[in-house]
């Protein structure tokens, strides 16, 4: 038997990068995907790829719209709220409040969205796991990173409060906190400059995506007694969010 038979598991932000290898892993040690995004051909796609998975497009900051794409679904007894994002690096003094609200919506608000949809019933069933897509950025202030630290050190704040709130009723809590890892990511934060994305990379050796599934596939797999509470994992490269080590 598969270690995630008869397991339901939702992957937020499985359209892209972290999230989709993580549905991958997650699927191949046996557990029924459910698949959300906002990129509905993304979703798709990668259902048609995984067993049983299901395409569940939805924004995480709508709290209504995750919670009524969920509710047909039944009881889910693993998350990973995965879906996240940085706009820009320029100075906190001259960031764009719109950004702001987009970073804070997406990364803080849309996370707690979908753990109050899913929570509540794991704590009934006294099982369960939840596991956050932290960052690094959440644990190290750097240039630039003003508003997507704080969003990081918010879902840091947010990690310890649900331990505290919801601990000792069977389910598990992890956050999960990659320094760089080669996805989407700076694509988006550069607003679709791929030079300047790729110049993120440049000379250095990052983490995969499927290193930081990997890492989550490690947390939910051990015994029900065992809570892997927190994981960082940087690139061998990467000494902190301030200092990477290039080549040539
Ligand atoms: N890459 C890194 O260096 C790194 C390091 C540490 C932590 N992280 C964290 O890891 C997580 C995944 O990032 P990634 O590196 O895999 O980036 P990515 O490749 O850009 O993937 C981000 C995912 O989030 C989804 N998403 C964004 N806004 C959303 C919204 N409003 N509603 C629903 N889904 C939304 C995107 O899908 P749609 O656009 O289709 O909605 C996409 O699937 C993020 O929380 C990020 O902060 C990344």
């Amino acid at each position: 038997m598969k270690p995630l038979e008869n397991r339901t598991a939702l992957v937020t932000g499985a359209s892209a990068g972290i999230g989709a290898a993580t549905a991958r892993a997650l699927s191949q040690a046996g557990a029924r995907l459910l698949l959300a995004a906002r990129r509905a051909d993304r979703l798709e796609a990668l259902a048609s790829e995984l067993e049983g998975a299901v395409a569940l497009p939805l924004d995480v900051s709508d709290a209504e719209a995750v919670a009524s794409a969920l509710a047909p679904h039944g009881e889910i007894d693993l998350v990973v709220a995965g879906a996240g994002k940085a706009l820009g690096t320029g100075p906190l003094q001259e960031g764009d409040p719109e950004d702001w609200a987009e970073v804070l919506q997406t990364n803080v608000l849309g996370v707690l969205h979908v753990v109050r949809a899913t929570l509540p019933s794991m704590l009934e069933r006294g099982s369960g796991d939840v596991v956050l897509l932290g960052s690094v950025a959440g644990r190290q202030v750097y240039p630039g990173g003003n508003i997507y630290n704080a969003s990081k050190f918010a879902l840091n704040a947010l990690y310890q409060a649900l331990r505290l709130d919801a601990g000792g009723r069977g389910v598990r809590f992890t956050t999960v906190d990659p320094g760089m890892v080669e996805t989407e990511f700076s694509l988006v934060r550069y607003r679709g400059d791929r030079e300047a994305a790729e110049a993120v990379y440049a000379g250095m050796t990052p983490l995969e995506p499927e290193d930081v599934a990997d890492a989550i596939l490690y947390a939910v797999t051990r015994p029900p007694h065992v809570n892997i509470g927190e994981v960082v994992l940087w690139p061998t490269d990467q000494a902190s969010t301030r200092d990477v080590h290039r080549r040539g």
